[in-house]
């Protein structure tokens, strides 16, 4: 079979681009921690204020007896509560949400933590940051109206100065 030499170059740059894009999305996968959403739990968002986990209380940053940090937020038209948190850099931080109403995003520039709220689940996402800073946590899903006011925002301390928050408290691991 005759290949036109030019066709052939052709061939190898199409396939040289395509080399490329698996090459960048195994980077991201392995080296910038960025996965496919994966946590498969489901939780009846129209009763959220009445569960034993994200009950109004219960929200925000805390700390569980074996030292773990867990913050949970709440994401609903058009705000995540709470509004402000606090949290220690280089250490892991399990973040779980749930949306209260309809699909939305939570993304925090310039860091890998970024998932999808889908109601009737709990997204789960485990994550580190090595910088100190004030974070945006934006909705990145569009929701309706307020979308673009839809953010928090997060203190990322120094792990040295950071304070376990007042209303964080030292509870039980639920099983959920
Ligand atoms: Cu919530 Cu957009």
């Amino acid at each position: 079979m005759h290949i036109d030499p030019l066709e052939k170059k052709w061939g190898y740059v199409a396939v040289g681009i395509a080399a490329f894009f698996v090459f960048i999305i195994l980077i991201d996968s392995f080296i910038h921690g960025i996965d496919a959403p994966s946590n498969v739990e489901t939780i009846d968002s129209a009763r959220l204020h009445l569960s034993k986990e994200f009950a109004e209380d219960k929200l925000g940053v805390h700390v569980d007896e074996n030292g773990k940090i867990i913050v949970r937020m709440v994401a609903g038209r058009y705000g995540f509560f709470p509004k402000h948190i606090s949290i220690p850099t280089e250490t892991k931080i399990k973040f779980r949400w749930v949306s209260m109403d309809v699909l939305h995003g939570v993304h925090m520039p310039m860091t890998n933590m970024s998932t999808m709220i889908v109601p009737g689940y709990v997204s789960e996402v485990t994550t580190v940051f090595p910088k100190p800073g004030e974070y945006p946590m934006l909705c990145n899903e569009y929701c309706g109206i307020g979308h673009d006011h839809m953010w928090s925002h997060v203190n990322v301390e120094v792990k040295e100065t950071w304070s376990v928050p007042e209303v964080a408290k030292v509870e039980k691991n639920h099983e959920s």
